[in-house]
């Protein structure tokens, strides 16, 4: 690589086939049992050298993405630079194609795309263990945006063990119309179980579906999702439940909400049965777009030049 030119990253959106949410914790956060799931949609972030921090974006909701230094990337950045007494100059370009504020960790790839794509062009040399570092401060969901595949996330989800996988599994997943604000969820979550006087059990990763997972039994994996936030995201936007519905009627083995939402994911058994899914979900006027896309899909990876 010539230093200097530039360096584009491509990274991966998740859904969580598991998110067993615990009681909030003093910090605000809550403490997880978060199966991350990899799937193949994919941002690409490029670092360009520049005389000062920008970034642009383009895509599908690309109007809804922070062009400040608010923006996950360019923390990224400054984080990256920081740490080896840099200035963060690069213009950082963002093409999005994960659904924005969709509950698939959109952000959060850009994030862990910006940090490999400014690793990469600057030579920083930075060990695997302080760029997973600097990933967990971004965000919970980050440390898994970069290293892709399937892994279990415990504690605010940061805290990976990598997950082995049996074969493919085809999803759809439907994009509605804006997106859901993630502490709006957690905080609807702690508030559906107080009004319900519920105690809020300690998460646990379910055995059934770690197994369903490595065995790449999608009939088994189906009936062991669960998404313990998906209460809330319906409470927030109701309507989500027509599309999960128009989903399980046009064949899939299962439906849930992805992460903290608004976007829904739908397990197929196989493509063909992906492909028509989306159809008729785009067709029900319930969902803005239905991608499909395929899991496990890899990290964060240098794109070839050329
Ligand atoms: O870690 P991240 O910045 O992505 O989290 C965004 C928000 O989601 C947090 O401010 C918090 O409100 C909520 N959250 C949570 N528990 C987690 C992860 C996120 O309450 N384990």
């Amino acid at each position: 690589m010539t230093p200097g030119t530039s360096v584009t990253v491509r990274v991966p959106a998740k859904v969580n086939v598991q998110l067993a949410v615990g009681g909030v914790r003093a910090d605000g956060f809550h403490p997880l049992a978060n199966v991350f799931l990899a799937v193949g949609l994919y941002d690409e972030v490029t670092a360009t050298p520049a005389d000062e921090l920008r970034i642009t974006c383009e895509g599908p909701g690309s109007e809804h993405v922070p062009l400040d230094r608010t923006n996950l990337a360019a923390r990224a950045a400054v984080a990256l630079a920081e740490l080896h007494g840099l200035a963060p100059d690069v213009h950082l370009h963002i093409a999005k194609d994960i659904p924005v504020a969709g509950g698939m960790a959109g952000g959060s790839a850009d994030a862990a795309g910006a940090l490999l794509a400014c690793e990469v062009l600057w030579g920083t040399r930075t060990s695997n263990d302080q760029l997973l570092a600097i990933c967990a401060e971004l965000g919970s969901d980050v440390p898994f945006s970069y290293v892709g595949g399937a892994a279990l996330g415990v504690g605010r989800g940061e805290q990976l063990t990598p997950l082995d996988v049996g074969g493919e599994f085809h999803w759809v997943f439907a994009v509605a119309d804006g997106g859901l604000s993630t502490p709006a969820v957690y905080g609807e979550f702690d508030r559906l179980a107080r009004d319900a006087g519920r105690e809020v059990p300690a998460p646990e990763a379910s055995e059934a579906l770690l197994s369903a997972l490595r065995a790449g039994d999608a009939t088994a994996l189906a009936v062991a999702l669960t998404n313990d936030l998906q209460p809330a995201a319906l409470s927030l936007r109701p309507s989500l439940a027509e599309t999960l519905a128009t989903g399980t009627d046009a064949g899939a083995l299962a439906a849930l909400v992805s992460g903290s939402g608004p976007t829904t994911a739908f397990l197929a058994k196989d493509a063909e049965a992906a492909a028509r899914i989306a159809e008729v979900l785009l067709a029900s006027g319930t969902c803005t777009a239905a991608r499909v896309a395929v899991a496990p899909a890899p990290g964060a990876v240098v794109v070839p030049v050329g």
